[in-house]
This record gives structure tokens, C-alpha cells and sequence, in this order.
């Protein structure tokens, strides 16, 4: 039993200084709860303020992508060097060391192969189950403009209507149709959208006119989207770039997993996001580690 003696005299309350309050450290976050705050700060750096998410969930709509057909000996590796990693469950559970990532970003929606319309989406996975793998956001496709625009967003709504619930923050992912101009104007019209409607962080493609017209429009965090496979020292600059134009980090797949040595172009990546290295010293940086056995 404690000892009850002297309690009043070991007691110090500190009366000449206010309670601390921290203000949370991203965008448009303030007002969340803990638990949603908590889950944001196991995506994105609270040092930066910034995330490198490894994107791995091509195969829920294009099967095993390159780069991707053993997530096992492909991956797993890289986790180290990723704040969060997105993808499906289906993934997480088989392939992904428990122990490993520090974010988990849930792949929600789906439905359609590469063979059909890929804006048929439905929602793809209950909340009790992105509970039970402790996930710390779900991902959901939007299709502004797309044939099932308004399904599309009625799955974010819906998500975002149960991840609010549950302290689980939603990510609304721009998709872009195949007859639609990737330009500012469009990235604008979608990232507000999904903000609008609740997301409460967005990815989308990097444009290199307007692309800070984007970021600033939208009211919360607006991660890049890495695309198909560019050359090293072209993603590195086009990392820099979204970055230093508001985008709170990226979130890159094929850059990263189909690059000649991804656990190298992954730490550039990181110098890029976290540190503002610029895309020469960064590629110097992928060079020398891939150089090393
Ligand atoms: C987009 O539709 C999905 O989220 C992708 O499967 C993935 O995130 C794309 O990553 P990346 O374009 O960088 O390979």
C-alpha cells in the first residue's frame, strides 16, 4: 500500500503556469478528435508536418501489378523508410508484418476491374473490420466528372459519416478519367469537393501550372499522387515541386517500388519531403545508395 504520510508536502501544482495546449500541427485538423488527430500523426511527420506514404494497392482493380507480385520480398523491405503505407486488407493481412508499418492507410472502395468502368465503385470494406486491423485512415476513389460521379462521393460520404463516428480519418483520392484534362482547374473542382463533403485529407496528380492554386483552395491536406513510372531525377523534382508548392507530402507507388533500386529512391524521396533537398542533391543521394551492395 502507498505510503499516505507527507502527501500535501510532495504535491506541486504548479500554480504560476498555465495548462499547456498544443495546437495540432496540420491543416484544417484542429478541430478533430484525439483519436483522429492520434491516427493523422501516425501518417504524417509531426516534426514536418509532412508524409511519405508508399502507395501498394494497384492489385484491387489491376491485379499484380510490376513491381508488386510479392509484396513479401518486394515491399516488406522498404517499410522502414515509409511514415504510412496504403493499401488493401487483403495485403495487410497476408503479406505485411504486423510489427512493421507505422500508418496504415486502408484501401475502401472498389468493385471494377481494369476490364470494366472503373468509376462503378462501391464501398469495399466495413469499419469494424479497418478497426480490428487498427488502421489509420481509409482511402476512397472519387470521380469528379467520372459516369458514377455521384456514387463515387456518396462512398466518401458514407465513409466519411462512419469514420467520423469512430475516430477514423477518411482519404478522398482524385481519379481521373481517361477523356478528362489534368489540369489545375480540374484538381481544384475535385480536392475542394471531397474536403468539402468531409474528407479529411485528399491526394491528387502533381500539374505543373497552377499546382499551388490547388493546395491552396483546399481547405485540408493535399498529398501528391505519384503516377506512372517517370525517371528518378523527374519524380525527385516533381516531389520537390508539389511540396514546396503545399502539398503536405506524397504518396508515390510505382515511382518508388518500380524504380532500379527502390529502397535507395525511397530515402530520396524522404530527403525531398521532410528535409526540402533539392532534386540534384536528392538524385546524388539515390545514386550513392544504390551504388552500395
Ligand atoms: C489510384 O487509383 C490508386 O490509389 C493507386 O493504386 C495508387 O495509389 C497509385 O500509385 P502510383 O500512381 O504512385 O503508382
Amino acid at each position: 500500500m502507498a505510503d499516505r504520510d507527507d502527501l500535501s508536502n510532495a504535491k506541486n501544482f504548479h500554480l504560476d503556469m498555465p495548462a499547456r495546449s498544443e495546437p495540432f500541427f496540420l491543416k484544417g485538423s484542429q478541430s478533430l478528435d484525439w483519436g483522429m488527430q492520434n491516427r493523422l500523426a501516425r501518417i504524417f511527420h509531426p516534426a514536418s508536418g509532412r508524409t511519405v506514404m508508399l502507395a501498394i494497392d494497384h492489385g484491387y482493380f489491376q491485379g499484380p501489378t510490376t513491381g508488386l507480385e510479392r509484396v513479401d520480398l518486394n515491399i516488406v523491405p522498404l517499410l522502414p523508410f515509409a511514415d504510412a503505407l496504403m493499401l488493401t486488407r487483403g495485403i495487410l493481412r497476408s503479406s505485411i508484418p504486423p510489427s512493421a508499418p507505422r500508418g496504415t492507410v486502408l484501401r475502401a472502395s472498389g468493385g471494377p476491374s481494369i476490364l470494366k468502368e472503373l468509376s462503378n465503385e462501391q464501398i469495399a470494406m466495413d469499419l469494424e473490420d479497418a478497426i480490428r486491423l487498427n488502421a489509420a485512415a481509409l482511402a476512397v476513389q472519387v470521380f469528379i466528372g467520372g459516369e458514377f460521379e455521384t456514387q463515387s462521393i456518396h462512398n466518401m460520404t458514407r465513409l466519411v459519416d462512419a469514420g467520423n463516428r469512430y475516430g477514423i480519418p477518411v482519404l478522398g483520392v482524385t481519379a481521373v478519367g481517361k477523356n478528362m484534362t489534368r489540369d489545375a482547374r480540374y484538381f481544384r473542382l475535385a480536392c475542394r469537393i471531397s474536403a468539402e463533403l468531409g474528407a479529411h485529407f485528399v491526394k491528387t496528380y502533381y500539374v505543373e501550372e497552377g499546382f499551388e492554386t490547388v493546395t491552396a483552395s483546399c481547405p485540408v491536406p493535399v498529398i501528391m499522387a505519384g503516377g506512372k513510372k517517370l525517371p528518378e531525377l523527374e519524380a525527385l523534382t516533381m516531389a520537390y515541386n508539389a511540396v514546396r508548392e503545399g502539398a503536405a507530402g506524397v504518396d508515390m507507388g510505382r515511382n518508388i517500388f518500380q524504380s532500379d533500386a527502390p529502397a535507395a529512391m525511397i530515402q530520396a524521396v524522404r530527403k525531398v519531403v521532410h528535409e526540402g533537398v533539392k532534386p540534384d542533391e536528392a538524385f546524388e543521394i539515390y545514386r550513392e545508395l544504390k551504388s552500395k551492395p
